[in-house]
């Protein structure tokens, strides 16, 4: 059993990420802000007795190591970011903030209280727009927005500090993942997370573009699970490695799955392609397979399935 530090706690991928932890018979510190994150999420983990949860800002000065000292856990989950590119376009002080900034806090701590390992919740955005698929940890990196510009400096800064003490880091680029408790609020959010809240309504989406494009879609629960591998496994090393399937779906196939289970709902609408949106993204699954024994399990079709039970 180990303890493991979760920041972003009651966020969307910080929740289940909790919830495995748990019910591998760890014990978990979270923490959270609220900002962003939903005390529901954290509904099953509120009962059991080796979760404590903490409200507090880990960009605020002196949060993180106070809760580093306090804890002293075997590893840090850190997840708790600002998580929207359009939201880092609108206010880049606050990117730089939450998703740099936060994260120095975060190494130092680790540094400071002997934390061995630290995994760190990257992103596919660090890439860019690149026509070059599959994304290989090895592609070139050229972030398009300040939100995977930010994700690309934290990997570095994390980088540094595990050439330099006693840290194992583990960077993972999460590509698009969906399941439940994604919060369909903004037009920006998962496209699959808007998709499944209009069909329950009975009403029909709007696919931008002609719905050809493709994406790697990892379910939150495969994504939960390369969290807990990287904080609890044995004789992992250092590094960055893409969290994706290896698999491009592309958005007239999520259509059609929804539509398998939503017969009634009107037929979807087409509208102009998103400005700045990228046709195809898919990413190379082998280094995480390699490195983490990590290996995505849930398929769309029962990922998208198990939305539609459960909400
Ligand atoms: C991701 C980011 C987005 C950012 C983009 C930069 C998320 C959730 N989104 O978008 O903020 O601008 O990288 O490359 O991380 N779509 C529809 N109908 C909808 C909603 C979306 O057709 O109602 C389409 C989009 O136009 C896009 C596809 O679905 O072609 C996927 O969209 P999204 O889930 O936002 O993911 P990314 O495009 O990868």
């Amino acid at each position: 059993m180990s303890h493991i530090l979760v920041t972003g706690a009651a966020g969307f991928i910080g929740s289940h990420t909790v919830d495995q932890l748990l019910a591998a018979g760890h014990r978990v510190t979270g923490v959270d802000s609220f900002r962003t994150g939903h005390r529901a999420n954290l509904a099953n983990a509120l009962r059991e007795p080796a979760f404590a949860l903490h409200e507090a800002d880990v960009a605020a000065d002196g949060v993180v190591d106070g809760l580093v000292a306090a804890a002293k856990p075997d590893a840090v989950i850190h997840l708790a970011a600002l998580v929207s590119v359009q939201e880092s376009i609108r206010n880049p002080d606050l990117n730089y903030t939450l998703n740099v900034h936060a994260v120095q806090f975060v190494a130092e701590a680790a540094r400071r209280h002997g934390v061995a390992r630290l995994v760190f919740a990257s992103s596919a955005a660090v890439y860019g727009d690149t026509a070059d698929l599959p994304l290989h940890e090895r592609s070139a990196v050229q972030p398009i927005s300040p939100y995977g510009a930010a994700k690309l400096a934290a990997e570095a800064i994390l980088l540094g500090y595990a050439r330099s003490f006693a840290l194992t880091v583990r960077c993972h680029r999460y590509f698009n993942v969906f399941g439940p408790r994604q919060d369909p609020a903004s037009p920006y959010s998962g496209v699959i997370s808007i998709f499944n809240r209009r069909y329950r309504e009975g009403l029909g989406v709007t696919i931008y573009g002609d719905g050809s494009q493709t994406r790697d879609f990892v379910s939150v629960h495969d994504v939960a699970r390369a969290n807990v591998l990287a904080a609890t496994r044995p004789g992992i090393p250092t590094g960055v490695a893409n969290i994706c399937t290896g698999r491009a779906t592309s958005l007239r196939e999520v259509v059609a799955e929804f539509a398998r289970h939503h017969p009634a709902v009107p037929a979807p609408r087409f509208e102009a392609a998103r400005g700045g949106d990228i046709l195809h993204s898919r990413g190379d699954a082998t280094l995480a397979e390699r490195e983490l024994g990590f290996r995505a399990r849930v398929s769309v079709a029962d990922g998208l399935a198990e939305l539609v039970r459960t909400g």
